[in-house]
Formats: structure tokens, C-alpha cells, sequence
């Protein structure tokens, strides 16, 4: 695929079939993926990916956690405030998204449906799981990011779909167990991946953006 259709095609998918995706391929999406560029080559990166019997046991506890409205302890905490700018695009996206499936934005019990479902992979048996040590800082971080939409655009490229998902880092503690992992390793992101329903509504949503002329500036 040409880079230019991968970026503009790329989408995030949250309705996935329950079938696995092989080793050989997940190898693949991540050998490519980790070329991606870090500060002075430090790759801080840390991959988890869960599948089988760790998908199901990771699932189970996060999803009932989310379920009892448990806020958990992310290891990099959520944002508690937005920007208005900032605000607004996620306001408007939300619209977008809701509208898209037919659901008024006060039918709480669907919304909270599909919040749910962040907790089950979207359905999927795959996820990777991003993380790095604690000493590491913002510029490893920004290298994480790197990595990750790696990932998202050859995973793109390969023919499955993927969502990035900070709710599947929300119960860290879970994650350290079932990755037999000391507290010192931090969870920057899940990416629930795998081969996605092609006519699911929810796959088919292509989420606005601000244009050049509401973010770019030049100076002559
Ligand atoms: C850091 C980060 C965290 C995200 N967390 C979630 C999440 O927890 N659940 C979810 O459904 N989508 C999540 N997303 C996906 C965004 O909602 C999505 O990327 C955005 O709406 C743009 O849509 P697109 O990916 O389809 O272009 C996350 C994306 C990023 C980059």
C-alpha cells in the first residue's frame, strides 16, 4: 500500500471477529514496526502482546472492574481537563461517532455498551500492549508514540485493524500480573488488533479533521 492511502485509509476498528491472528504475522506487524525512530536510538519500548488463555484472563478482570465503575490507576493518570479547543474536537467527535450509530446522545446505556467494550478487546483474541521502565521520561514517551502508529499503519497494511486504547492500560496491576512483570514497568497503551468486521458500522466511521488552515502556520 502507498504510505500516502495507508495514513489517509488507516482508521480505528472496534468491532473485531473471534478468531486469532497468527504468530507469524503478529511477528511481522512488530519486526516492521520497530524500526520506528527513538531519542538517539534509546528504543525504550517495551511489547507485551496477549493473546489465548492471557486474553481471556485479562479481559475478565479489567471488564468487570470497568463494569463496577472502578476508576482504576492508570500509570500515566488520564487527563482530568481539556483544553477548549481541544474540547470541542473531542465533543464534536463523539457527535460524529454517536450519529454514526443511531444513538441519541443521551441513550446513557448504549454509550455505556461501547464503553464496555473497550474492556473486551472489541471482541478481538489479540492485543498489544505498549510499556517502558519508570525511569524513562517524556521524550521516551514521544518515542512510544512512534512505535504505535507504526504498528496502527502496518497493521493497516497487512489487512487488520486495530484500535489504540488508553482504557485498556486503566488496571496496570492486572496487566503486571498476567505479564509476570515487577512494578517498575509502566503501561502506556493497549491496541486491541485483529481481523475486523468489514461492514460493522462502528468500523466504518471516518473521524473529522482540522485542517491546514486551523493548525498550520508559516513564517516567511
Ligand atoms: C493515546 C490514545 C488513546 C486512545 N484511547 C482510546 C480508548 O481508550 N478507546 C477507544 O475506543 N479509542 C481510543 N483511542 C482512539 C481515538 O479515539 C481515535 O484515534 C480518534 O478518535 C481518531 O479516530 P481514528 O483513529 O479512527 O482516526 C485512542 C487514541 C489514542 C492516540
Amino acid at each position: 500500500m502507498e504510505t500516502f492511502d495507508c495514513i489517509l485509509t488507516r482508521s480505528s476498528k472496534r468491532d473485531f471477529k473471534d478468531i486469532s491472528v497468527p504468530r507469524d504475522v503478529l511477528d511481522k506487524l512488530l519486526e516492521v514496526s520497530l524500526n520506528a525512530p527513538s531519542w538517539a536510538n534509546s528504543q525504550p519500548w517495551e511489547i507485551a502482546v496477549s493473546t489465548g488463555k492471557t486474553s481471556e484472563f485479562i479481559k475478565e478482570r479489567i471488564y468487570k472492574l470497568a463494569s463496577e465503575d472502578n476508576p482504576g490507576n492508570p500509570d500515566y493518570p488520564f487527563p482530568e481537563f481539556w483544553p477548549k479547543k481541544q474540547a470541542n474536537n473531542m465533543f464534536e467527535t463523539g457527535g460524529h461517532r454517536y450519529e454514526a450509530l443511531g444513538i441519541v446522545r443521551d441513550d446513557a446505556a448504549r454509550r455505556r455498551e461501547i464503553t464496555l467494550s473497550n474492556y473486551l478487546f472489541f471482541g478481538s483474541q489479540t492485543a498489544i500492549f505498549i510499556y517502558m521502565d519508570q525511569k524513562l521520561g517524556h521524550w521516551s514517551t514521544l518515542d512510544c508514540g512512534m512505535l504505535i502508529q507504526n504498528i496502527l499503519l502496518t497493521a493497516h497494511d497487512l489487512g487488520l485493524g486495530a484500535c489504540p486504547q488508553a482504557y485498556l492500560v486503566r488496571y496496570p496491576d492486572i496487566l503486571r500480573e498476567a505479564f509476570k512483570l515487577p512494578t517498575g514497568k509502566k503501561f502506556l497503551l493497549g491496541i486491541s488488533i485483529g481481523y475486523c468486521k468489514k461492514d460493522s458500522v462502528i468500523n466504518n466511521i471516518k473521524t473529522p479533521r482540522l485542517g491546514l488552515k486551523d493548525v498550520v502556520k508559516y513564517y516567511e
